[in-house]
């Protein structure tokens, strides 16, 4: 079930052997943990001050630096649940899918070594996000703040529910990860790169990123094999599916904001999330297309996606 070889593998690139063979050298779970528990300054924030789109909301920006600290500490305890869920929600299943040979195109060794690596990853990924987030909840009393389910995962159980055969949820749990594989990048980058923030954050953040740029590279590689020998009818599940995954990866949602909000009993917030639901109606989030631009158009498939790439 597990390590029996087949050769149903298409490959256009050599990649996943640099990948599977540097892996021990390269990746977070090898190197050494990271001090949790080294000099915090209270002074400085816990997430950048940018990403929260209320910032300078009329009702928002007078309220005491305490207030808008022990904000930015929930916020950053939100934005490591979210990525969690992306992990153990959307991600993980698929990889499952995928090592189980439950869909075609990944019989071969290297495949199954990659696809193993990145489970491994994406475990140890979440071991660092849960651990970041109970030092953060312990140190700013914020133990009983609850991250609600994201809309994106609504969506995606909702398909799988819906979904007419086993094999077609599948196809639905592969589209969403890998969206989420090839493009998760652009919400590391916003964090890893903020000098704004406690240097553990960005140093955390950014271990996390390292490793997702070579799970994109791998995933394009790997969907890239699962599509060419997927029936017509998988195929088309998993183009409709994709652009179902671009649409929702792209749509604001504002309830982990509200969540927050409402966890720190911000007065006013009713007005302040009306005001960023009017300001965000309609808008599509900008992300980095690029990987999965180059997979679509390898596959001859990215003008069969109903989305709009630019
Ligand atoms: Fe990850
Ligand atoms: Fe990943």
């Amino acid at each position: 079930m597990y390590s029996n070889i087949t050769t149903d593998v298409e490959l256009t690139r050599n990649v996943l052997t640099t990948l599977g063979k540097s892996w021990d050298q390269r990746v977070a779970v090898r190197k050494e943990r990271l001090d949790l528990g080294q000099h915090y300054d209270a002074s400085i924030p816990d997430f950048p001050a940018a990403l929260v789109p209320f910032w300078e909301d009329e009702d928002f920006v007078g309220l005491s630096p305490e207030i808008k600290s022990r904000l930015l500490a929930t916020a950053w305890i939100a934005y490591n649940e979210k990525a969690i869920y992306l992990e153990e929600a959307i991600v993980q299943p698929a990889c499952g899918i995928l090592f189980r040979g439950e869909l075609p195109g990944v019989g071969g060794a290297r495949i199954k070594q990659v696809v193993a690596q990145i489970q491994v990853d994406e475990q140890f990924h979440i071991l660092m996000c849960l651990d970041i987030c109970h030092v953060a909840r312990l140190r700013h009393g914020l133990l009983d703040y609850v991250f609600p389910e994201p809309e994106l995962g609504v969506r995606l159980k909702e398909l799988v529910r819906s979904s007419s055969s086993a094999d077609n949820a599948r196809v639905a749990q592969l589209a969403y990860a890998s969206v989420a594989e090839m493009s998760i990048n652009a919400y590391l980058d916003a964090v890893a790169f903020d000098m704004t923030i406690q240097p553990l954050h960005r140093i955390n953040t950014d271990m996390h990123r390292k490793d997702e740029a070579a799970h994109g590279i791998g995933f394009s590689e790997i969907v890239g094999s699962v599509y060419r020998r997927m029936s017509a009818d998988q195929q088309k599940s998993f183009r409709h599916y994709v652009a179902q995954a671009l649409h929702d990866f792209t749509t604001p949602d504002l309830g982990y904001w509200a969540s927050i909000l409402e966890h720190l009993d911000i007065p006013r917030r009713d007005d302040i999330l009306r005001r960023q639901e009017s300001s965000t109606r309609g808008m599509v989030l900008k992300r980095d297309y690029t990987t999965l631009r180059r997979l679509f158009d390898e596959l001859g498939i990215k003008d069969d996606i109903a989305f709009n790439f630019q």
